[in-house]
């Protein structure tokens, strides 16, 4: 049987929805507006397209935009100097440092700077520790949006087998958390992992956030699982240029029971979980109940 296809568009159509209602909300019965500061230092091409589509999504979603465009030899000190403003701002519920970070910067550094309740990447040492203890984080928005997507394609994802390729700590790892908070048996696999196929194909469910196109192909997928492809990479084709996944979509598709398309799987539903995390963050400073549905 064709393989159910996540539509990581419309769901995060979805997200952006119930964000945009609870803000109106917000605004109407608290006078609260919630507000997203965007830093970006210097001009990669690939950061000012995410930025232009995190301002306008923000925007469009009742919240308060604030970029901040720095030039590619912005000090540490001065970064630094803006963030310290951000963190005093009260108009600022969510503080987002774009990276990568020109080499000059320590972004180990500026990114533990951040406030940790307005850290909306859920980068932070403090929250990378919440998470990993169990407790109320910002959650990185990547793998939020996976499990969000997860949770709506199965309901619990209690006892099943969960298989992580790829140990970054913006998605594999926080990744692996997340699951193992809902009770998933988990094993992050990596470029050092000894018979990869092997190890994928006893997953129910497998993610792919290794960085390599079409790495991960069908004959490495147990029949009838679950496929979350988080790649998103820019290929050469017969003279065109494509985007593909970490997964061989075709071969996979024809083996799992469901999988998510790129584009049009997991890339909508990070801006749309930066949206919600935002607007979590929001209302944890005010003492505000949390959207529900839209955190962890
Ligand atoms: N660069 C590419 N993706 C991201 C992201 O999710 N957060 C930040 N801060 N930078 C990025």
């Amino acid at each position: 049987m064709a393989a159910v296809v996540i539509d990581g568009k419309a769901f995060a159509a979805d997200v952006r929805a119930r964000v945009a209602a609870h803000v109106a909300r917000l605004h109407e019965e608290q006078g609260i507006k919630p507000g997203l500061a965007v830093v970006l230092v210097g001009e990669d091409p690939a950061s000012q397209v995410y930025v232009r589509n995190k301002g306008a999504q923000t925007v469009d979603c009742g919240m308060a935009s604030f970029e901040h465009k720095l030039a590619a030899d912005t000090s540490e000190a001065d970064l630094l100097a803006l963030i310290a403003r951000l963190n005093a701002d009260p108009a600022v519920h969510g503080i987002l440092v774009q990276l990568p970070l020109p080499r000059h910067l320590n972004s180990d550094l500026v990114i533990n700077s951040i406030d940790p309740a307005k850290d909306v990447d859920g980068f932070h040492i403090s929250n990378v520790g919440l998470l990993g203890t169990g407790q109320k984080a910002m959650v990185p928005c990547t793998p939020l949006g996976c499990l969000m997507m997860l949770r709506d394609h199965h309901g619990s994802l209690a006892g099943m087998n969960a298989v992580v390729v790829g140990r970054s700590n913006i998605v594999g790892k926080p990744m692996a958390q997340l699951l193992l908070g809902d009770s998933c048996t988990v094993t992050i696999a990596h470029s050092r992992t000894r018979d990869l196929a092997a190890v994928c194909r006893g997953a129910d469910i497998l993610v792919a956030a290794v960085g390599r196109p079409e790495m991960i192909t069908g004959d490495m997928v147990k029949p009838g699982a679950t496929v979350i492809d988080v790649g998103i990479n820019r290929i050469e084709r017969e003279g065109r240029a494509r985007l593909v996944g970490d997964v061989h979509y075709a071969s996979a598709a024809a083996v799992a029971g469901a999988i998510t398309p790129v584009p049009g799987g997991v890339g909508p539903m990070t801006i749309a979980c930066l949206l919600a995390n935002t607007l979590t963050a929001c209302c944890r400073s005010h003492g505000l109940p949390e959207p529900e549905g839209l955190t962890v």
